[in-house]
């Protein structure tokens, strides 16, 4: 049996079947915590999250720390500015109970992108949330239009993105967090 046919198996046995309809008796309950003030670059990418988990986005501001223990994924995500993600994530991220085994992903569009770029803007964020006791099963990102400072004389940089395929990126990066999420 190969890997795929194992995962359907995996996945039949812990779904019920209801006459017709297919219900999966163990949803988890998802939440997006976002900030996005730019170009709502970072919403956009929300926005597609949030379909396919079919979680609530709320910005940092309205998240009362203790209320996440509902959840069993939180998306922690905005722009990145100055190097890192927005003070108002960082400062909820140090306001969090100490958690357990609790998942989380963290998001983000900035100017420029690159591996070891990336990784160490998200870095502030992704340290916060493990020292809180959170396991960070992924992270995404994708170029915002910027037109910060000296930028908006000339057009910005990265007109028009996020655009259709980084949408695709972030469609595809929520579905394997969803299968790997009730594989788990
Ligand atoms: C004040 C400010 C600082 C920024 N700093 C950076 C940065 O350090 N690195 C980077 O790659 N992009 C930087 N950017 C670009 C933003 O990360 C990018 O435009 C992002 O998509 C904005 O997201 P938003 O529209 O969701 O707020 C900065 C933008 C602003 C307005």
């Amino acid at each position: 049996m190969n890997g795929i046919h194992l995962f359907k198996t995996k996945m039949v046995k812990k779904m019920e079947n209801k006459g017709n309809e297919i219900i999966d008796p163990l949803p988890m309950k998802s939440l997006l915590v976002l900030f996005s003030y730019h170009h709502n670059n970072t919403e956009k990418i929300a926005n597609v999250f949030a379909k396919v988990l079919n979680a609530q986005i709320k910005k940092p501001q309205q998240i009362n720390p203790e209320e996440l223990q509902e959840y069993s994924l939180i998306g922690f995500g905005s722009g990145i500015y100055g190097a890192k993600h927005h003070e108002y994530l960082l400062d909820l991220a140090d306001k969090l109970p100490q958690a357990t085994n609790k998942k989380a992903f963290i998001f983000s569009t900035s100017a420029i992108m690159g591996k070891a770029k990336v990784a160490k803007d998200h870095s502030n964020l992704r340290e916060k949330l493990e020292s809180k006791g959170y396991i960070i099963v992924g992270e995404f990102s994708c170029k915002g239009f910027n037109t910060n400072s000296f930028l908006k004389y000339f057009g910005g940089m990265n007109k028009g993105r996020p655009n259709a395929e980084d949408l695709e990126h972030a469609e595809e990066f929520a579905q394997n967090l969803k299968q790997n999420a009730h594989g788990s």
